[in-house]
């Protein structure tokens, strides 16, 4: 007798970015739950080129384009300002727009980063943005152009994402113990480390929710620490799982020790997801649950 197929939710979805860090992930994640998922990829549609948008996706059928790409590297946005705004603000801007005019939703994923880093509390969706570095800046402008487009399409803001595929800061953490038996980890920075398998399970949840009709929503897992904190456990993770030996010293640093850095980055910038929970029902597990995870998952690896 032949086996019945999984039963999957009817949509069709055009995803961008499928080669990073969260588009990697979401990838595997949206075919499990929706019929049809296809992805773009550069090659085929450089976000840096807004003519080339309109011109490939109007032939292109879907009814949900969830953009994962983004021009992400913080310090090299303040020296190619040009490229930052055309990719992370005109480009999802136009998107927006050919998904509305289509008839279809579209997801934009933004940043702890449109925030000045000033509060002591966990921001709202509501709190006012003001962005202190160009990265920022440009992700903002996008997602204001994401929801002016229609009020049905959904962003997504996330911070300190990491996961499977792109090496993210546990992979870091891990090979600079390895390599020198001690780590110089920023100690007056916080916010909520976001696991990208996480995310790519709440999203899906808001897809699927009745509830959720657009707009903002903040995603990241519960709990607020300084990257320093996320190191540490990281460390205690791996001891744990056997990758390390022992716990290896962790020397604190201020942000503005760090050679290098050109942008300004928020020093708070922990996201509430108290929206996210009231739509879905779902509460994030704390983050230090799911370091464990990626570092089980590192260790099998060998990172
Ligand atoms: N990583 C974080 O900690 C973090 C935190 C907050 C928010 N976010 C947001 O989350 C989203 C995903 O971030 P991520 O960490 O997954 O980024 P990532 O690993 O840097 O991946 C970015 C993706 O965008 C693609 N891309 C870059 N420029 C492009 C262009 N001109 N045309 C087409 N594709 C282009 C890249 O393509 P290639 O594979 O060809 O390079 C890659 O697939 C972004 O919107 C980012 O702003 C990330």
């Amino acid at each position: 007798m032949a086996m019945a197929k999984p039963h999957k939710t009817p949509r069709t979805i055009l995803l961008l970015g499928s080669r990073g860090l969260l588009g990697n992930t979401l990838l595997p994640a949206l075919r499990q739950t929706f019929e049809s998922v296809r992805c773009m990829d550069r090659a085929e549609l450089n976000l840096a080129n807004p003519g080339q948008v309109e011109k490939v996706l109007t032939g292109v059928d879907f009814d949900l384009l969830v953009n994962a790409a983004g021009y992400t590297a913080v310090d090299d946005c303040e020296i190619n300002e040009r490229l930052a705004y055309l990719v992370n603000s005109d480009a999802p801007a136009i998107l927006a727009k050919i998904a509305a005019a289509k008839g279809a939703q579209m997801v934009q994923f933004s940043t702890d980063y449109v925030f000045d880093g000033g509060a002591f509390l966990p921001y709202k969706e509501g709190d006012p943005a003001n962005p202190i570095s160009i990265y920022g800046k440009s992700k903002c402008a996008g997602e204001i152009g994401v929801l002016a487009a229609d009020s049905r399409h959904l962003v997504v803001r996330l911070s300190w994402l990491f996961g499977p595929g792109r090496t993210a800061f546990p992979g870091w953490v891990l090979r600079k113990a390895v390599a020198d038996g001690r780590v110089s980890i920023v100690s007056d920075k916080s916010a909520s480390p976001t696991f990208a398998p996480d995310l790519a399970n709440w999203l899906i949840a808001l897809l699927l929710s009745d509830k959720f009709t657009g707009g903002m929503v903040h995603l990241c897992n519960s709990g607020v620490c300084t990257w320093k904190d996320y190191g540490e456990e990281v460390l205690r993770c791996a001891v744990k799982t056997g990758l390390l030996k022992e716990m290896v010293p962790v020397h604190p640093l201020k942000l503005t020790d760090l050679p290098g850095l050109t942008a300004a980055r928020p020093l708070y910038s922990a996201l509430d997801t108290t929206h996210f929970s009231q739509i879905t029902g779902v509460t994030p597990r704390p983050w230090q649950d799911a370091v464990a995870e990626h570092v089980t998952y590192l260790s099998r690896l060998k990172y």
